[in-house]
């Protein structure tokens, strides 16, 4: 996970965060063992700001993945930093109930989750028949 917190931490910097000064990085792992990184990218227009996780897994399926294996997500400040209730939903997409979501802070690791914990009974791909 040392990979994905690397490219996480270049991400955060790399935010555009103009108006929350929250500067956000995410990375996710793909199932060929790719990595894929994505920021924060607010907007004057305040609802069309984009978060880093959704950022990241955009990246991944440009890349012509699509599966989210692993992911860390880095954010300031000592509390833990976790996915908003869109990013849950958008990362639950990708990733299986026990990939693990890696919640970091500037001095590193704060806590590991899995998808199931960061998101129980959520609405899925099955419900609509998919696998
Ligand atoms: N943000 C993320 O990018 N990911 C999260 O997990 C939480 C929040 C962003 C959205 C907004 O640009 C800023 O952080 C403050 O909410």
């Amino acid at each position: 996970m040392d990979d994905l917190l690397r490219l996480a931490r270049t991400m955060m910097v790399r935010a555009y965060a103009p108006y929350s000064r929250f500067h956000v990085g995410a990375a996710v792992r793909d199932e060929e063992g790719g990595l894929h990184g994505g920021c924060n990218v607010e907007n004057a227009a305040y609802p069309e700001g984009i978060c880093a996780e959704a950022s990241a897994i955009s990246a991944l399926v440009a890349a012509g993945r699509r599966q989210v294996l692993e992911c860390v997500v880095i954010g300031p400040g000592p509390e833990v930093i976790t996915p908003c209730g869109g990013c849950r939903q958008k990362l639950r997409e990708f990733a299986s109930d026990n990939a693990k979501i890696h919640l970091c802070g500037p001095d590193g690791l704060h806590r590991t989750v899995t998808v199931a914990e960061l998101f129980p009974l959520s609405f899925g791909p099955h419900h609509l028949g998919r696998s």
